[in-house]
């Protein structure tokens, strides 16, 4: 049975870009129903980092996210690390997971080669993001293509643990689902527009931050690789650097792609156009952000925090009593 409910976490490793915003903060702010909306500060701590790094970007994350103006009202908005269930569930996920089946995921071996350095946190990584989904009791989870085998995984421990381990009244879990997300405009490196703009991109000058001012955007949207063909046409395949610009117009500008490219006839006025577009969206991001004061948001969070608690709590007490605690 479908609980509606909405779980999405974005990981403090990065600036928020314009591509989280179009892809995931703006979505977020449209959702409706029971939404669970988080930073997921433990999921940053996989990697080396640097500990006043991580509550700098947690801190501006959280604000963003006011400021992009999710509501947290209708929104449960927290920090994952002031949610202990999450990681009290994580543990007796640990009893049921396999440590062939965490070495076998896709981006732990991509990353995890182990140097000597290799956190524990990193293969177990996909633990705790099955925690995340399954104290909410979420039945579909919306991701993209490179977390759909954590998605599995988090299904798989549901259906194991619930099979070896039922609750008093019934199964613990709810069984999550992957479903594709309806296709969000995919924002691409404005240096390298074969790859995706990313938060934890090295080159910052390919990647568009929510809180870049006009001179940067402009700085970077003139610099912004193209091609050496005349005319302004749409082929994502053949012009993609030309393609990810006319997205951007679309998506900032709530137009079609093809009539932003009917409109503009060379790559100097469509990259004028890109960089009022995006500068008018940030804009009203940027006031409010500069408006909030950093108590009232770490308040309005650990309000969030309790919310949240009130649904994680229940599920990880019965988890501990089906497992014999
Ligand atoms: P990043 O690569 O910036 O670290 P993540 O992979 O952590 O981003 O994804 C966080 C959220 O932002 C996801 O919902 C993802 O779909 C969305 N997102 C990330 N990058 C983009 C992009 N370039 N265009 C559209 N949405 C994006
Ligand atoms: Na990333």
């Amino acid at each position: 049975t479908s609980t509606g409910v909405q779980l999405s976490l974005l990981t403090p490793s990065g600036h928020l870009t314009i591509g989280n915003y179009i892809g995931a903060l703006a979505p977020m702010r449209e959702a409706r129903g029971d939404c669970y909306f988080g930073v997921s500060d433990l999921h940053a701590m996989t990697m080396p980092h640097d500990r006043s790094l991580l509550r700098e970007r947690t801190a501006e994350f959280q604000r963003l996210m006011l400021a992009v103006g999710l509501d947290p009202v209708r929104q449960v908005l927290f920090r994952q690390s002031a949610v202990p269930e999450h990681t009290g569930l994580h543990y007796l996920l640990e009893c049921v997971a396999r440590v062939g089946e965490l070495g076998r995921m896709i981006q732990f071996k991509e990353k995890g080669r182990d140097n000597g350095e290799t956190r524990m946190s990193l293969l177990s990584y996909p633990v705790l993001m099955s925690a995340d989904i399954l104290l909410y009791q979420a039945a579909e989870v919306p991701v993209g293509q490179d977390q759909s085998q954590h998605v599995e995984l988090a299904r798989d421990l549901a259906q194991r643990f619930n099979r070896d381990y039922p609750g008093q009244d019934g199964p613990v879990f709810t069984v999550p689902v992957t479903v594709n997300p309806p296709v969000a405009a995919r924002l691409r490196d404005l240096q390298r527009p074969t790859i995706k703009m990313s938060k934890s991109a090295t080159n910052p000058a390919g990647v568009i931050y929510l809180l870049d001012g006009p001179d940067a955007v402009r700085r970077k949207i003139r610099r912004a690789v193209t091609d050496s063909e005349p005319g302004i046409s749409y082929q994502p395949d053949r012009r993609p650097g030309l393609a990810n610009l006319l997205e951007l117009v679309a998506a900032c500008a709530g137009r079609s792609v093809t009539e932003v490219a009917d409109d503009h006839d060379s790559f100097g006025s469509l990259k004028a156009t890109a960089a009022d577009a995006v500068i008018a969206t940030l804009e009203p991001i940027q006031r409010r952000y500069a408006e909030l004061a950093p108590d009232q948001v770490d308040a309005v969070f650990a309000a969030g925090a309790e919310r949240a608690r009130s649904t994680a709590g229940p599920t990880l007490a019965a988890a501990r009593q089906a497992i014999g605690l």
